[in-house]
């Protein structure tokens, strides 16, 4: 059977992924900075399967999605900074990671054997009322095979998994288009895990400078691969103009006189249009097969994210 696509807030359609979930089984899910893979946090077999579907290797620790700060409460302890930037930020495409409570409602896998826990409330109706439904969080990665671009539609979930997925919730483009925002919060202590949706400037107005993930004993996310998000060609960074025979992705003003594929980011320099249209595009210009080169894109802003995006999948590829 291949993959339903059905709208995200369709009752019926609601209730037919909740059956799944509570069935151990897992569904494509909108939200506002990706489509994410759901299984309920609590079943190890929904877990597993999330791991199993996408082809992940290795164990590497998931986001657990709630409905409200009370959910998130009941997972991990909150320090007063983490309240602050729940408050300011929540829902959103922010990623909170804090010491995960004894009696959280999330099975080991979750967390991979970690005694913190990831943990975000998303711009996301389907996954609120979902999780309101079955009364557990979500634990969902972004809904793509292992090393590939993450999906910012539907359809690019139901083509990355064909008939290995049952049901898609529809709920049209994702307005940000990049992975959320992940910080570690010790006491007071903000370490920046992965860049993503919500840009830094934002949260330093809250936590002041905030650290480098590794710095100083600082904590890492495990799944930060060098490699990462990667079309199947190569690309080449910082191309101020297109070579004959290449892909080009513009930001700014296009080239005059190149006749190959192209797609433009953001004619305008718009950072927020080319988060929102990133993975959309190169997904679309990996399909010619050529190299793509890519034109520099500045680092303020959601920019640092575009960028980190952009080298991961420039790197070359590791084995997953
Ligand atoms: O926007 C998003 O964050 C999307 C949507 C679906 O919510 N999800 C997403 O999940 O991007 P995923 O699994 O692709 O990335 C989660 C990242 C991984 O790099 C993982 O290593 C890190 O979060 N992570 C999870 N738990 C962690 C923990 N306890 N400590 C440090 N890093 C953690
Ligand atoms: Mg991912």
């Amino acid at each position: 059977m291949p993959c339903a696509i059905r709208p995200h807030n369709d009752e019926d359609a609601l209730r037919q992924a909740a059956d799944i979930l509570q069935a151990g089984g897992v569904v494509g899910v909108p939200t506002e900075t990706v489509y994410g893979l759901a299984g309920r946090a609590d079943l190890p077999e929904g877990v597993a399967r999330i791991y199993q579907t996408k082809g992940r290797p290795q164990f590497n620790p998931l986001i657990a999605h709630v409905d409200s700060l009370e959910r998130a409460r009941a997972l991990i302890v909150f320090s007063p900074m983490m309240v602050r930037l729940a408050d300011a930020f929540w829902p959103g495409p922010l990623t909170l990671v804090g010491p995960k409570r004894d009696d959280a409602q999330v099975c080991d896998l979750v967390t991979a054997g970690l005694d913190t826990l990831a943990v975000r409330w998303p711009r996301s109706s389907a996954i609120c009322a979902l999780v309101k439904a079955l009364d557990c969080p979500l634990a969902a990665p972004s809904a793509n095979p292992s090393g590939t671009i993450s999906p910012t539609t539907a359809q690019h979930v139901g083509e990355g998994f064909g008939d290995a997925l049952a049901l898609v919730l529809d709920g049209g483009t994702c307005p940000v288009g990049l992975e959320s925002t992940i910080l570690a919060v010790e006491g007071d202590e903000v370490t920046l895990l992965r860049p993503g949706g919500l840009d830094r400037a934002q949260i330093e107005a809250i936590t002041g400078p905030l650290k480098a993930a590794g710095e100083g004993g600082a904590p890492r996310a495990p799944g930060m691969l060098k490699s990462h998000y990667a079309p199947s060609v190569a690309m080449r960074l910082n191309a101020q103009h297109p070579r004959p025979g290449e892909a080009y992705l513009a930001f700014g003003q296009s080239p005059d006189n190149f006749t190959g594929p192209m797609i433009n980011l953001s004619p305008t320099q718009n950072l927020v249009e080319a988060a929102s249209t990133l993975f959309a595009s190169l997904k679309a210009l990996d399909r010619h097969g050529l190299t793509i080169s890519v034109a520099p894109i500045p680092f303020d802003g959601l920019g640092e994210a575009i960028n980190d995006r952009l080298i991961r999948a420039a790197a070359p590829k590791e084995i997953l």
